[in-house]
Formats: C-alpha cells, structure tokens, sequence
C-alpha cells in the first residue's frame, strides 16, 4: 500500500481500536468472577459437595448390585440399577463441574467419599429385596442433600444450582416410587 496521507491516518486510527469488545487495559485484567460473595460460593460448594460424597458412594452400591443381583427378579432389576447408575454419572458429574463453576474443588478421592458420607456401603451378597431396601434408603437420604442444596441455592438467587439440583430431585423421586411399588408386588 502506498503511504499516502489518507492511508498513515488509517493506519494510526486502527492501531488505536480494540482487537475485541474488551479494550486492552480490561483484557489483561482477571477476569471477571461470578457475583457471589466468598461466603455464599462457600455455603453453596460445601453443600453440593456434600451431595457429591453421598451420590458417589451411592453410585457404587448400584454398580455392586447391577452385577451381584440374584435370583428371580435378575433381569429386571440387573437392567434397572444399571440405568439408574448411568444417570447417578452424569449427576456426579454435574455436581463436580458445579463446584468447579464456583472456583472451588470438588471432593474426588474414594478415602474421602467413603469418610465422610452418611450413605454407606454394603457387601455385594444379599438378597434383592435388601438391595431394593438399602437403594430406597438412600434416596431419601439423597433427597435431603438435595433439598438442602435448593434451599441455600435459592436464597441466594443461585439459578443455576437450584435448577440443576431440582432435576435430579425429580428423578430420584421417581426412582423412590418405582423400587417402592417394587417391593409392594
Ligand atoms: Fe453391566
């Protein structure tokens, strides 16, 4: 290009505008975090990791009993609990990339989740009625994680959190009434 007088002028007037909608002095900045206090990021990460020790060690006894379930109820309940440990997956996962969302770790080894969770393990040999019994006292347990979760989620207009967890309200419900109606036949 010819250095005409025009094209220096345009040449300056470029080399003044932003490369993005940020201009330069906010670009190199951190940044900007999400609008909650350090307080409310703490009160709402310690409960969904308290939600995630649980629902991971919950996850576990559906595995044990996806592949120990015997007898006449085999097929329908090997199928059963490992769809149930698929979507307990995906929640785990939420629930983990949530924390993450807020800047804070989610709980993550075994030593920890076995330590601190209220949900306990079982041996794999029991019957499957037990099996069913043990799962339906844990999602009750799981529910109150949850409507703790909500409840802190939503008193400071946390959306995000308090729909993700609703969700997964909605599904272990559902998962209650059916293994229930299970045990009633
Ligand atoms: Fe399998």
């Amino acid at each position: 290009m010819k250095a005409t007088k025009e094209n220096v002028a345009l040449k300056d007037t470029l080399k003044d505008m932003p490369q993005t909608q940020l201009d330069t002095r906010m670009a190199k900045a951190k940044p900007v975090k999400l609008g909650w206090s350090s307080e409310e990021v703490e009160h709402v990460t310690h409960a969904l990791n308290d939600l995630l020790v649980n629902y991971s060690v919950h996850y576990q006894k559906l595995r044990n009993y996806h592949w120990n379930v015997k007898g006449s109820d085999f097929f329908d309940l090997h199928i059963e609990f490992e769809q149930q440990y698929m979507e307990a997956q995906q929640h785990i996962d939420d629930i983990a990339e949530r924390v993450r969302i807020f800047s804070k770790t989610p709980i993550s080894t075994m030593g920890e989740y076995l330590e601190l969770s209220e949900i306990k393990e079982t041996t794999s040999q029991l019957s499957s009625e037990i099996m069913v019994r043990e799962l339906i006292a844990d999602y009750t347990i799981l529910l109150g994680y949850m409507f703790t979760v909500v409840e802190i989620a939503a008193a400071q207009h946390d959306s995000g959190t308090e729909e993700m967890v609703k969700v997964f309200i909605n599904r272990i419900e559902k998962h209650h009434w059916m293994l229930s109606a299970f045990l009633a036949k």
